[in-house]
Protein backbone atom coordinates (compact mmCIF):
# COMPACT_ATOMS: atom_id res chain seq x y z
CA UNK A 1 0.00 0.00 0.00
CA UNK A 2 3.01 2.44 0.96
CA UNK A 3 4.39 1.94 -2.48
CA UNK A 4 1.08 2.33 -4.20
CA UNK A 5 0.56 5.66 -2.44
CA UNK A 6 4.14 6.49 -3.20
CA UNK A 7 3.69 5.60 -7.39
CA UNK A 8 0.08 8.18 -7.07
CA UNK A 9 1.68 10.70 -5.66
CA UNK A 10 5.13 10.87 -7.82
CA UNK A 11 2.74 10.21 -11.16
CA UNK A 12 0.36 12.87 -10.12
CA UNK A 13 2.79 15.53 -9.17
CA UNK A 14 5.06 14.82 -12.81
CA UNK A 15 1.83 14.45 -14.48
CA UNK A 16 1.06 17.86 -12.78
CA UNK A 17 4.20 19.79 -13.27
CA UNK A 18 3.87 18.89 -16.93
CA UNK A 19 0.32 20.09 -17.89
CA UNK A 20 -1.50 21.81 -14.92
CA UNK A 21 0.81 24.62 -14.45
CA UNK A 22 0.27 27.77 -16.84
CA UNK A 23 3.09 26.40 -19.37
CA UNK A 24 0.63 23.06 -19.32
CA UNK A 25 -1.84 25.92 -20.42
CA UNK A 26 0.18 27.65 -22.97
CA UNK A 27 1.08 24.38 -24.61
CA UNK A 28 -3.08 23.07 -24.94
CA UNK A 29 -3.67 26.15 -26.18
CA UNK A 30 -2.41 25.63 -28.91
CA UNK A 31 -4.99 23.31 -30.09
CA UNK A 32 -8.08 25.55 -28.76
CA UNK A 33 -10.00 26.82 -31.55
CA UNK A 34 -11.07 30.45 -30.50
CA UNK A 35 -14.20 30.21 -32.14
CA UNK A 36 -15.49 27.62 -29.74
CA UNK A 37 -15.56 30.65 -27.04
CA UNK A 38 -17.37 33.07 -29.44
CA UNK A 39 -20.36 31.83 -28.43
CA UNK A 40 -23.45 33.85 -27.47
CA UNK A 41 -25.51 32.52 -24.49
CA UNK A 42 -28.09 34.79 -24.19
CA UNK A 43 -31.67 33.53 -22.73
CA UNK A 44 -29.75 30.77 -20.76
CA UNK A 45 -29.99 30.86 -16.94
CA UNK A 46 -26.40 29.72 -15.49
CA UNK A 47 -25.94 29.16 -11.83
CA UNK A 48 -22.46 29.19 -10.53
CA UNK A 49 -21.91 28.05 -6.49
CA UNK A 50 -18.85 30.18 -5.08
CA UNK A 51 -18.95 32.76 -7.44
CA UNK A 52 -17.46 35.43 -5.60
CA UNK A 53 -13.59 34.40 -5.96
CA UNK A 54 -11.10 32.86 -7.94
CA UNK A 55 -12.47 30.14 -10.89
CA UNK A 56 -15.99 30.65 -9.85
CA UNK A 57 -15.69 34.36 -10.34
CA UNK A 58 -14.01 34.55 -13.52
CA UNK A 59 -16.54 31.93 -14.79
CA UNK A 60 -19.84 33.86 -13.32
CA UNK A 61 -17.63 36.79 -15.39
CA UNK A 62 -16.95 34.85 -18.66
CA UNK A 63 -20.45 34.03 -18.68
CA UNK A 64 -21.81 37.03 -17.89
CA UNK A 65 -19.68 38.88 -21.36
CA UNK A 66 -21.28 36.55 -23.21
CA UNK A 67 -25.01 37.35 -22.35
CA UNK A 68 -26.13 34.59 -20.03
CA UNK A 69 -28.16 35.43 -16.82
CA UNK A 70 -25.81 34.44 -13.92
CA UNK A 71 -27.08 33.36 -10.78
CA UNK A 72 -23.91 33.60 -8.63
CA UNK A 73 -24.44 31.53 -5.34
CA UNK A 74 -22.41 32.91 -2.33
CA UNK A 75 -22.38 32.40 0.83
CA UNK A 76 -21.40 35.61 2.43
CA UNK A 77 -23.46 38.42 1.53
CA UNK A 78 -20.57 41.16 1.77
CA UNK A 79 -18.24 39.71 -0.22
CA UNK A 80 -20.63 37.85 -3.05
CA UNK A 81 -22.36 41.72 -3.10
CA UNK A 82 -19.21 43.36 -3.75
CA UNK A 83 -18.27 40.38 -6.53
CA UNK A 84 -21.67 41.01 -8.22
CA UNK A 85 -21.15 44.76 -8.97
CA UNK A 86 -17.91 44.10 -10.30
CA UNK A 87 -19.35 42.10 -13.19
CA UNK A 88 -22.20 44.09 -13.49
CA UNK A 89 -19.92 46.46 -14.47
CA UNK A 90 -17.15 44.63 -16.49
CA UNK A 91 -19.84 43.20 -18.27
CA UNK A 92 -22.45 45.76 -18.99
CA UNK A 93 -24.85 42.69 -18.02
CA UNK A 94 -27.38 43.72 -15.52
CA UNK A 95 -28.71 39.69 -15.69
CA UNK A 96 -26.55 38.81 -13.13
CA UNK A 97 -27.70 38.49 -9.67
CA UNK A 98 -26.76 36.90 -6.21
CA UNK A 99 -27.93 34.38 -4.46
CA UNK A 100 -27.20 33.51 -0.38
CA UNK A 101 -26.22 30.24 0.45
CA UNK A 102 -23.59 28.37 2.86
CA UNK A 103 -23.12 25.38 1.12
CA UNK A 104 -21.46 23.33 4.26
CA UNK A 105 -25.14 23.16 5.38
CA UNK A 106 -27.94 20.90 3.78
CA UNK A 107 -30.84 22.59 5.37
CA UNK A 108 -29.71 26.33 3.90
CA UNK A 109 -29.31 24.19 0.57
CA UNK A 110 -33.19 23.31 0.65
CA UNK A 111 -34.17 26.66 2.32
CA UNK A 112 -32.42 28.39 -1.08
CA UNK A 113 -33.36 25.59 -3.29
CA UNK A 114 -37.42 26.18 -2.43
CA UNK A 115 -37.00 30.15 -2.72
CA UNK A 116 -35.13 29.97 -5.71
CA UNK A 117 -37.54 27.48 -7.57
CA UNK A 118 -40.29 29.68 -6.96
CA UNK A 119 -39.05 32.03 -9.50
CA UNK A 120 -39.54 28.85 -11.89
CA UNK A 121 -36.52 29.72 -14.03
CA UNK A 122 -34.93 26.69 -16.23
CA UNK A 123 -31.76 26.10 -15.10
CA UNK A 124 -29.69 25.47 -18.22
CA UNK A 125 -26.34 25.41 -16.74
CA UNK A 126 -25.35 24.62 -12.97
CA UNK A 127 -21.80 24.97 -11.97
CA UNK A 128 -20.78 23.15 -9.06
CA UNK A 129 -17.66 25.50 -8.18
CA UNK A 130 -17.63 26.03 -4.61
CA UNK A 131 -15.35 23.81 -2.60
CA UNK A 132 -12.33 24.38 -0.12
CA UNK A 133 -9.48 22.47 0.95
CA UNK A 134 -9.73 23.12 5.36
CA UNK A 135 -6.52 21.43 6.49
CA UNK A 136 -8.03 21.13 10.09
CA UNK A 137 -10.84 19.15 11.05
CA UNK A 138 -13.69 21.03 11.22
CA UNK A 139 -17.54 19.89 11.92
CA UNK A 140 -20.47 21.36 10.76
CA UNK A 141 -23.46 22.31 12.86
CA UNK A 142 -25.05 19.68 10.86
CA UNK A 143 -21.88 17.36 11.96
CA UNK A 144 -20.39 16.58 9.01
CA UNK A 145 -16.66 17.14 8.08
CA UNK A 146 -16.52 20.25 6.74
CA UNK A 147 -14.41 19.56 3.72
CA UNK A 148 -16.65 16.63 2.98
CA UNK A 149 -19.75 18.79 3.82
CA UNK A 150 -19.37 21.75 1.31
CA UNK A 151 -16.89 19.49 -1.51
CA UNK A 152 -19.39 16.17 -1.36
CA UNK A 153 -22.68 17.09 0.12
CA UNK A 154 -23.25 20.38 -0.78
CA UNK A 155 -22.52 19.58 -4.38
CA UNK A 156 -24.81 16.46 -4.49
CA UNK A 157 -27.32 18.62 -2.57
CA UNK A 158 -27.45 21.23 -4.62
CA UNK A 159 -27.84 18.94 -7.44
CA UNK A 160 -30.14 17.44 -6.60
CA UNK A 161 -32.19 20.19 -5.87
CA UNK A 162 -32.12 21.63 -9.01
CA UNK A 163 -32.95 18.80 -11.01
CA UNK A 164 -36.61 20.02 -11.84
CA UNK A 165 -35.11 23.48 -12.63
CA UNK A 166 -32.68 21.71 -14.82
CA UNK A 167 -35.39 19.42 -16.70
CA UNK A 168 -36.94 22.27 -17.73
CA UNK A 169 -34.16 23.29 -19.92
CA UNK A 170 -33.20 19.81 -21.28
CA UNK A 171 -32.23 18.68 -23.23
CA UNK A 172 -29.87 21.68 -23.15
CA UNK A 173 -28.87 21.46 -19.84
CA UNK A 174 -25.88 20.61 -17.91
CA UNK A 175 -24.22 20.34 -14.83
CA UNK A 176 -20.71 21.17 -14.83
CA UNK A 177 -18.35 20.01 -11.41
CA UNK A 178 -15.40 21.79 -10.62
CA UNK A 179 -13.24 18.52 -9.26
CA UNK A 180 -9.68 18.48 -9.31
CA UNK A 181 -6.52 16.80 -10.52
CA UNK A 182 -5.64 15.87 -6.84
CA UNK A 183 -8.38 13.26 -6.84
CA UNK A 184 -5.56 11.01 -9.13
CA UNK A 185 -3.74 10.46 -6.26
CA UNK A 186 -6.44 8.32 -4.17
CA UNK A 187 -9.43 5.85 -5.35
CA UNK A 188 -12.85 6.05 -4.41
CA UNK A 189 -13.50 4.94 -0.81
CA UNK A 190 -16.88 4.74 1.47
CA UNK A 191 -14.92 6.73 3.90
CA UNK A 192 -16.15 9.39 3.75
CA UNK A 193 -15.41 11.36 7.00
CA UNK A 194 -14.83 8.98 9.76
CA UNK A 195 -11.57 7.59 9.18
CA UNK A 196 -9.69 10.41 10.54
CA UNK A 197 -9.41 11.64 14.17
CA UNK A 198 -8.49 15.15 15.30
CA UNK A 199 -4.60 14.29 15.45
CA UNK A 200 -4.15 12.58 12.58
CA UNK A 201 -6.46 14.77 9.98
CA UNK A 202 -5.32 15.07 6.48
CA UNK A 203 -6.89 17.83 4.63
CA UNK A 204 -5.17 17.40 1.56
CA UNK A 205 -6.28 13.20 1.38
CA UNK A 206 -9.79 14.39 2.74
CA UNK A 207 -9.85 16.95 -0.29
CA UNK A 208 -8.65 14.32 -2.76
CA UNK A 209 -10.93 11.76 -1.59
CA UNK A 210 -13.87 14.40 -1.96
CA UNK A 211 -12.78 15.20 -5.20
CA UNK A 212 -12.58 11.90 -6.85
CA UNK A 213 -16.37 11.27 -5.44
CA UNK A 214 -17.26 14.14 -7.79
CA UNK A 215 -15.95 12.72 -10.41
CA UNK A 216 -17.97 9.41 -9.73
CA UNK A 217 -21.35 11.00 -8.84
CA UNK A 218 -20.60 12.89 -12.76
CA UNK A 219 -20.31 9.33 -14.13
CA UNK A 220 -23.31 7.88 -12.01
CA UNK A 221 -25.65 11.21 -12.72
CA UNK A 222 -25.03 10.83 -16.63
CA UNK A 223 -26.05 7.17 -16.56
CA UNK A 224 -29.37 8.00 -14.16
CA UNK A 225 -30.48 10.79 -16.07
CA UNK A 226 -29.35 10.30 -19.84
CA UNK A 227 -32.75 10.42 -20.86
CA UNK A 228 -33.42 13.59 -19.63
CA UNK A 229 -31.46 15.51 -21.47
CA UNK A 230 -29.22 16.74 -18.36
CA UNK A 231 -25.88 16.14 -19.32
CA UNK A 232 -22.83 16.12 -16.40
CA UNK A 233 -19.46 17.07 -16.88
CA UNK A 234 -16.36 17.12 -14.13
CA UNK A 235 -13.28 18.88 -14.93
CA UNK A 236 -9.97 20.01 -13.71
CA UNK A 237 -8.92 23.52 -14.19
CA UNK A 238 -4.77 23.39 -13.63
CA UNK A 239 -3.25 24.85 -11.05
CA UNK A 240 -4.46 28.44 -10.64
CA UNK A 241 -2.74 31.19 -8.18
CA UNK A 242 -6.24 31.85 -6.35
CA UNK A 243 -7.58 32.81 -2.90
CA UNK A 244 -8.34 29.67 -2.18
CA UNK A 245 -4.77 28.16 -2.80
CA UNK A 246 -3.15 31.16 -1.28
CA UNK A 247 -4.89 30.77 1.69
CA UNK A 248 -4.92 26.49 1.85
CA UNK A 249 -1.80 26.11 0.05
CA UNK A 250 0.48 28.48 1.17
CA UNK A 251 3.74 26.35 0.48
CA UNK A 252 2.41 25.26 -2.82
CA UNK A 253 1.96 28.16 -3.95
CA UNK A 254 5.15 29.57 -2.82
CA UNK A 255 7.18 27.12 -4.57
CA UNK A 256 4.93 27.65 -7.79
CA UNK A 257 4.87 31.19 -7.81
CA UNK A 258 4.90 32.61 -11.14
CA UNK A 259 3.72 28.68 -13.33
CA UNK A 260 0.86 29.02 -11.58
CA UNK A 261 -2.55 29.72 -13.94
CA UNK A 262 -4.78 33.07 -13.98
CA UNK A 263 -8.13 32.27 -12.17
CA UNK A 264 -9.25 33.11 -15.96
CA UNK A 265 -7.62 30.35 -17.52
CA UNK A 266 -8.55 28.02 -14.65
CA UNK A 267 -12.11 28.86 -15.44
CA UNK A 268 -11.49 28.65 -19.43
CA UNK A 269 -12.81 25.15 -19.62
CA UNK A 270 -15.78 26.10 -17.03
CA UNK A 271 -16.79 27.96 -19.71
CA UNK A 272 -15.85 26.03 -22.89
CA UNK A 273 -18.12 23.12 -20.71
CA UNK A 274 -20.90 25.42 -20.84
CA UNK A 275 -20.93 27.02 -24.51
CA UNK A 276 -20.09 24.01 -26.58
CA UNK A 277 -23.18 21.93 -28.35
CA UNK A 278 -24.05 19.35 -26.21
CA UNK A 279 -23.28 16.74 -28.64
CA UNK A 280 -19.74 17.47 -28.99
CA UNK A 281 -19.34 16.50 -25.19
CA UNK A 282 -19.46 12.92 -23.43
CA UNK A 283 -22.00 13.08 -20.46
CA UNK A 284 -20.25 11.81 -17.55
CA UNK A 285 -16.71 12.70 -19.06
CA UNK A 286 -14.03 14.00 -16.82
CA UNK A 287 -12.36 17.27 -18.72
CA UNK A 288 -8.97 19.36 -18.74
CA UNK A 289 -7.90 22.06 -21.39
CA UNK A 290 -11.30 22.18 -23.50
CA UNK A 291 -10.37 17.69 -23.96
CA UNK A 292 -11.45 15.04 -22.33
CA UNK A 293 -8.96 13.60 -19.80
CA UNK A 294 -8.57 9.82 -17.67
CA UNK A 295 -9.94 9.76 -14.89
CA UNK A 296 -7.19 7.72 -13.63
CA UNK A 297 -3.53 7.59 -13.94
CA UNK A 298 -1.49 4.36 -15.08
CA UNK A 299 -0.71 1.90 -13.01
CA UNK A 300 -2.70 4.14 -9.90
CA UNK A 301 -5.05 0.98 -9.24
CA UNK A 302 -7.65 3.53 -9.02
CA UNK A 303 -9.83 2.24 -11.61
CA UNK A 304 -11.94 -0.76 -10.00
CA UNK A 305 -13.17 1.83 -7.14
CA UNK A 306 -15.72 3.90 -9.34
CA UNK A 307 -17.97 0.50 -8.71
CA UNK A 308 -18.63 1.83 -4.99
CA UNK A 309 -20.88 4.54 -6.18
CA UNK A 310 -24.11 2.99 -6.05
CA UNK A 311 -23.86 2.91 -2.00
CA UNK A 312 -21.70 6.34 -1.60
CA UNK A 313 -25.02 7.45 -3.58
CA UNK A 314 -27.48 6.07 -1.28
CA UNK A 315 -25.59 7.30 1.91
CA UNK A 316 -25.62 11.10 0.62
CA UNK A 317 -29.51 10.24 0.13
CA UNK A 318 -29.73 9.58 3.69
CA UNK A 319 -27.82 12.56 4.44
CA UNK A 320 -30.15 14.92 2.24
CA UNK A 321 -33.42 13.31 3.20
CA UNK A 322 -32.54 13.23 6.84
CA UNK A 323 -32.19 16.86 7.11
N1 LIG B 1 -7.12 26.87 -7.80
C1 LIG B 1 -6.72 25.65 -8.13
O1 LIG B 1 -5.55 25.42 -8.46
C2 LIG B 1 -7.69 24.53 -8.16
C3 LIG B 1 -7.23 23.27 -8.60
C4 LIG B 1 -8.13 22.21 -8.65
C5 LIG B 1 -9.45 22.42 -8.29
N2 LIG B 1 -9.87 23.64 -7.85
C6 LIG B 1 -11.27 23.78 -7.47
O2 LIG B 1 -11.78 24.98 -8.03
C7 LIG B 1 -12.89 25.45 -7.25
C8 LIG B 1 -12.71 26.92 -6.98
O3 LIG B 1 -11.58 27.10 -6.16
P1 LIG B 1 -10.64 28.39 -6.21
O4 LIG B 1 -9.26 27.91 -6.35
O5 LIG B 1 -11.19 29.38 -7.15
O6 LIG B 1 -10.78 28.88 -4.68
P2 LIG B 1 -11.44 30.17 -4.01
O7 LIG B 1 -10.88 31.39 -4.59
O8 LIG B 1 -11.29 29.96 -2.54
O9 LIG B 1 -12.97 30.04 -4.39
C9 LIG B 1 -13.79 29.10 -3.75
C10 LIG B 1 -15.20 29.63 -3.70
O10 LIG B 1 -16.01 28.67 -3.00
C11 LIG B 1 -16.73 29.37 -2.00
N3 LIG B 1 -17.10 28.53 -0.87
C12 LIG B 1 -16.30 27.87 0.01
N4 LIG B 1 -17.04 27.30 0.97
C13 LIG B 1 -18.33 27.61 0.69
C14 LIG B 1 -19.57 27.35 1.34
N5 LIG B 1 -19.63 26.68 2.50
N6 LIG B 1 -20.71 27.80 0.78
C15 LIG B 1 -20.67 28.52 -0.36
N7 LIG B 1 -19.53 28.85 -1.00
C16 LIG B 1 -18.39 28.39 -0.46
C17 LIG B 1 -15.79 30.48 -1.55
O11 LIG B 1 -16.49 31.47 -0.82
P3 LIG B 1 -15.68 32.45 0.20
O12 LIG B 1 -14.96 33.44 -0.64
O13 LIG B 1 -16.78 33.03 1.03
O14 LIG B 1 -14.74 31.57 0.98
C18 LIG B 1 -15.31 30.95 -2.91
O15 LIG B 1 -16.28 31.77 -3.51
C19 LIG B 1 -12.91 24.57 -6.01
O16 LIG B 1 -13.90 23.59 -6.12
C20 LIG B 1 -11.54 23.96 -5.99
O17 LIG B 1 -11.52 22.72 -5.32
C21 LIG B 1 -9.02 24.69 -7.77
Amino acid sequence: MFLLKAWRATAFGVYGYLNFTKNGFMEHSKKFRPEDMEISIEGKNCMVTGANSGIGYATAEGLASRGATVYMVCRNKEKGEAALSKIQSSTGNSNVHLEVCDLSSVSEIKSFATRFSSKDVPVHVLINNAGLLEQKRIITSEGYELNFAVNVLGTYAITESMLPLLEKAAPDARVITVSSGGMYTTPLTNDLQVEFSDENFDGVEQYARNKRVQVALTEKWAEMYKNKGIGFFSMHPGWAGTPGVANSLPSFEKKFSGKLRTSEEGADTVIWLALQPKEKLVSGAFYFDRAEAPKHLMFAGTRQSHTIIDSIMNTLHSMFTNV
